[in-house]
């Protein structure tokens, strides 16, 4: 069965000189639901616009079910359901009207676009706002239309953007339980998201990309062990001099230290011992920590979640 997206060496410079892709190779499988995260400006949403052919790349090839995209951008569009990060709707028509309209440019058969239409605007919540224009509506409604519209004609492959970008719990259940019903109706998904939660919870497996590479990509759990370990002893430190960083700390306990916090207003500080044992190693940092005259004032044992992984691959530093 051939991959439902295959992206080769893609290369994508904006103007003269600005690459925001640079030389990305990944394959999502059919069926799978694939988060792609990176910070802000790492490359997901031109990535996205090159698989759904609103961009061409600079270098490199993005292959749909086998088709080279550049090549066959109407059998594209059929395959494709694309939710982008900038909601661009009509706004001066209604929901019905947009969804009527998305419907006959994507080939819907007449004779099932009313029926498909009421069931999208009622998954969507929206069945009596429907006769009102778009622009009347609020943030999370038109992410909703959003959404729905992107699976209307029954794409097999659904690219979402960001789609919880700015709505409000209740719209964002509502997603991420579309999001599942997708999977369950074998449906291929590959979602940008700068939510971690979003990705733990909806992601088969994740692709993190940075400065427009790639950095990593597994399952969420294989990520969490690879890169931070089984578990994280978070300790509330009360005297640790600013001087004593995670290098000496790592030394003291004997165990691998993630980090170790630099709180501005010099209070307390946080530090992150992976540990493999956990509830063993709990007591022994204590115990080292006590014996150095430290005091420690929190200590807690927790898994890793895929925020540390992020962190720990992507750093902390500002990208744009
Ligand atoms: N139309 C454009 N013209 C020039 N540069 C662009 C354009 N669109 C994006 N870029 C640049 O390309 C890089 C990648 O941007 P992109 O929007 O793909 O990132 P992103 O990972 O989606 O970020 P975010 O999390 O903020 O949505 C950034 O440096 C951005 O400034
Ligand atoms: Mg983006």
């Amino acid at each position: 069965m051939p991959s439902m997206i295959e992206i080769s060496n893609l290369t994508h410079i904006y103007g003269e000189q600005r690459k925001a892709l640079d030389d990305l190779s990944f394959s999502v499988e059919q069926g799978e639901i694939v988060g792609l995260l990176g910070p802000n400006g790492a490359g997901k949403s031109t990535t996205v616009k090159l698989i759904t052919g609103i961009l061409k790349p600079s270098s490199g090839s993005v292959k749909i079910h086998s088709y080279e995209v550049s090549k066959n951008l109407s059998k594209i569009r059929q395959l494709i359901g694309f939710m982008p990060q900038e909601t661009a709707l009509y706004q001066d028509l209604t929901a019905q009207e947009s969804l009527v309209y998305h419907a006959h440019l994507y080939g819907v058969p007449e004779t099932e676009v009313d029926s498909r239409v009421a069931s999208m605007l009622e998954i969507a919540g929206l069945t009596n706002r429907k006769d009102d224009l778009v622009k009347t509506y609020s943030g999370g409604m038109k992410r909703r239309l959003a959404l729905v519209r992107s699976i209307l004609h029954d794409s097999k492959l659904v690219i979402l953007d960001e789609m919880s970008l700015g709505v409000d719990v209740q719209s964002r259940n509502l997603i991420w339980n579309q999001v599942r019903k997708m999977r369950d109706e074998g449906r291929t998904v590959l979602f940008c998201t700068n939510y971690m939660d979003e990705s733990e919870a909806l992601a088969d497996r994740v692709i993190i990309i940075d400065n427009g590479k790639l950095v990593a990509e597994g399952t969420p759990n294989d990520l969490k062990r690879e890169y931070v370990g089984e578990y994280l002893i978070e300790v509330l430190v009360e005297n640790m001099d600013s001087a004593l960083g995670a290098e000496w700390l790592a030394g003291e306990l004997k165990l691998e230290v993630e980090k170790v916090s630099a709180p501005l207003d010099g209070g307390p500080r946080t530090a992150w011992i992976r540990s493999q044992s956990g509830h063993s190693d709990l007591p022994i940092v204590i115990e080292r920590l006590t014996k150095r005259n430290l005091r420690v004032k929190q200590a807690s044992l927790r898994e890793p979640s895929l925020g540390d992984v992020f962190l720990t691959i992507t750093g902390s530093k500002l990208r744009d």
